[in-house]
């Protein structure tokens, strides 16, 4: 089996690029290391801090931001990042080329039960000047690589450079990450949603129909019988999406009239937008693609549907908007 590093050379990225693939893959393996040790290495439970989201933090989430942080301070070729955990960016090195976001711990609800978390990251080019806030404020088209590293029962990493999707296993014997699927490859059918349920009487009209057509199966206008998944961590959703086909959503919602949207655009939406368009699949917010977006902030949330191309052009012919042109574009 080909290795991350072989992958890598017969895409001919840049040596630079290459760098910052390989440190944000080794910091993933620190990170499985200290998720696997789990109660044993007292890693687990929340700490008295919040983010800049107001969310409580988990000791892991602060464990694991630090270690990509480390990581990617020591990369030259890193000039700034953004975290889901830090309030402001992190400027790191003046002669780097590119830009890191990154949620350290996706799902981290999951981590007291010992479920499914994952490393979400995305890379930009870093414009020229010093770095700031607005250098990362890029819509998702202009990733140059993104992907997630997923600790389940084994460690898996997604990679998109613009080239497909290719997933590799770390190898727990050589500590390599080994390539397992080059091409990941969304079915355009689907029978099968992901979406929070319980939040189903604060979703905005469109959702809400296109939903109960959905459970009404075969009795309803889709004349046929849909399943239902929900792994409460993004990361895990999107991997099975991206495996077995399906719609992910995570619509707007009025639960909190200051906080419609739940998922974050910088560190979650593009670089799993990425990864499904380059996969075959459509991702949007439901009024528009979602690397389209022209991001205003580094910490923007935004409404989510991905997956089955199209499963999720049904969902948008409900918001009355339907993407012909979906082909990737890197
Ligand atoms: O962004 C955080 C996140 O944990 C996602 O990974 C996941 O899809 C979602 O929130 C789960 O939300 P809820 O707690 O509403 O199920």
């Amino acid at each position: 089996m080909q290795t991350l590093a072989q992958v890598l050379s017969t895409q001919q990225l840049s040596a630079s690029l290459t760098q910052v693939i390989h440190t944000l893959a080794n910091s993933a393996k620190d990170i499985s290391q200290a998720v696997r040790h789990g109660a044993l290495a007292g890693v687990l439970g929340a700490t008295e801090q919040e983010n800049v989201q107001g969310e409580t933090q988990k000791k892991l989430d602060i464990i694991t931001n630090d270690m990509l942080k480390q990581a990617l301070a020591i990369d030259s070729q890193v000039k700034a990042l953004a975290s889901e955990e830090e309030d402001e960016i992190v400027v790191l090195n003046s002669d780097g080329s590119y830009l890191v976001c990154f949620d350290p711990l996706d799902g981290s609800s999951n981590i007291d039960i010992n479920s499914l978390v994952g490393t979400i990251f995305s890379v930009l080019p870093a414009p020229e000047g010093k770095a700031d806030q607005q250098s990362f404020l890029q819509p998702g088209r202009d990733q140059v690589a993104a992907g997630y590293v997923l600790y389940g029962p084994s460690t898996m990493l997604a990679l998109t450079t613009g080239q497909g999707v290719q997933l590799f296993t770390l190898d727990p014997n050589s500590q390599e990450f080994l390539l397992t699927n080059p091409a990941m490859s969304i079915s355009p059918d689907t029978s099968e949603f992901a979406i929070n349920m319980s939040n189903q009487r604060f979703w905005e009209a469109p959702m809400q129909s296109y939903i109960s057509d959905l459970l009404l199966g075969t009795l309803g206008p889709r004349a046929r019988n849909f399943n239902m998944r929900w792994i409460a961590a993004m990361v895990g959703d999107v991997h099975r999406v991206l495996c077995r086909g399906g719609i992910f959503t995570y619509p707007s919602d009025h639960k909190d009239p200051n906080k419609p949207f739940k998922l974050r655009l910088m560190y979650e939406a593009n670089p799993m937008a990425l990864l499904v368009e380059q996969a075959g699949g459509v991702a949007s917010t439901g009024y528009e693609a979602i690397l389209d977006i022209a991001p205003e902030h580094i910490h923007q949330r935004v409404a989510v549907i991905l997956g089955s191309a199209n499963e999720v052009n049904a969902c948008l012919e409900y918001h009355g908007q339907h993407y012909d042109d979906q082909e990737p574009e890197c």
